[in-house]
């Protein structure tokens, strides 16, 4: 056990009947930080997540929270972790005030510690005009800020939040994102999955998961370097016939269509290809005129910043290549 490690899993397997959810995850997560788990519909996130919280057992595998072993010792855990579901599961038929003091009182919070609490987490999430309002009649977005709350009702060191901005607008996101960012500076540890690849921007260091297994892991910045290995650079051209074979010395990622060809049509459609180079300002120059050989016209050709998206898309598509 290593005390630096708020969550270590090693060989986690779940298997429903005959599907394998979850094959062979290996996840150590440090205290301090703003972790990620992304990957598609299906990838085994929420499972894996259920088992950290002790929720369900694992077919096999190793888990341990904070030092303590899940399920086993999940009573342990009640007072350390907090969690968000990915489905809203606080009570409609209770005000956003009465939700927070009811989950505060299931902690144990003395009445007078939890009224301030509840005051605090009501101003911190923005919630105080709609305190008094039926957690039924929400938007989206205060749903979500209300089920922060409850997750961060008893202080928890470990905060663990499944898709916790699914459905929210983009403004909403990033407010939400802000309160996790200022409380990861108060030494909150934050267990995040999310489909969005900007806000995995956000955190420390991100597990791709694919398939119920990680098949990419490093910091955002890291795995943009691992596992493109070098620069993207950006190419449009108008020819005829695939401009990627006259790149034979690149490897092209992929193609589109960047609209009509105009009234040179005849010269057909013009191409937008992403390229990998090791170096960009040194190859540029190199695939231009390789293009321009084969006859094609280079419109433009310009190095490109590459986002997580595009990692996710080569990882997942090439699935497990990256280890
Ligand atoms: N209780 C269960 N019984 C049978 N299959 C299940 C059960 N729970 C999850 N699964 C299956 O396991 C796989 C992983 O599901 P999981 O919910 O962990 O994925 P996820 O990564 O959270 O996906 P999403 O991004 O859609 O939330 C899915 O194929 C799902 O249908
Ligand atoms: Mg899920």
């Amino acid at each position: 056990m290593d005390p630096s490690l708020a969550v270590e899993i090693t060989g986690l397997r779940k298997v429903f009947g005959t599907f394998v959810a979850v094959d062979g995850l290996d996840l150590r997560i440090k205290k301090g930080e703003i972790y990620g788990l992304l990957g598609p519909n299906g990838a085994g996130k929420t499972t894996t997540i259920r088992m950290i919280c002790g929720l369900m057992a694992p077919t096999s595998g190793e888990i341990l929270v904070w030092g303590y072993r899940m399920p086993m010792e999940r009573d342990a855990l009640i007072r350390i972790t907090g969690y968000m579901a990915q489905k809203f599961s606080l009570y409609e038929d209770l005000t956003v005030k009465e939700n927070l003091e009811f989950y505060g009182r299931l902690y144990g919070i003395p009445r007078k510690e939890l009224a301030e609490r509840v005051s605090e987490l009501l101003s911190f999430l923005t919630l105080e005009e709609f305190s008094g309002r039926l957690a039924g009649r929400l938007s989206g977005g205060m749903k979500q800020r209300l089920a922060l709350g409850v997750a961060l009702i008893h202080r928890p060191r470990l905060l663990i939040l499944d898709e916790p901005t699914a459905g929210v607008d983009p403004p909403i996101r990033r407010m939400f994102w802000e309160y996790l960012r200022g409380l990861n500076k108060e030494s909150v540890t934050i267990l995040v999955t999310t489909h969005y690849m900007d806000e995995a921007e956000n955190c420390d260091r991100i597990a791709l998961v694919n398939r119920g297994r990680v098949v990419a892991e490093g910091t955002p910045r890291d795995l943009k370097r691992r596992v493109f290995g070098g620069d993207l650079v950006e190419v449009t051209v108008r020819g005829r016939g695939d401009p990627a074979s006259a790149l034979s010395f690149c490897r092209v990622i992929d193609r589109q269509v960047a609209g009509e060809g105009g009234p040179d049509c005849a010269l057909g459609s013009a191409v937008k290809l992403r390229v990998l180079a090791q170096d960009a300002p040194r190859e540029i120059p190199a695939m231009i005129s390789a293009l321009e050989r084969a006859g094609f016209t280079v419109l433009s050709a310009s190095p490109t910043y590459v986002t997580l998206e595009d990692v996710f898309i080569s990882v997942v598509e090439g699935a497990g290549r990256v280890a």
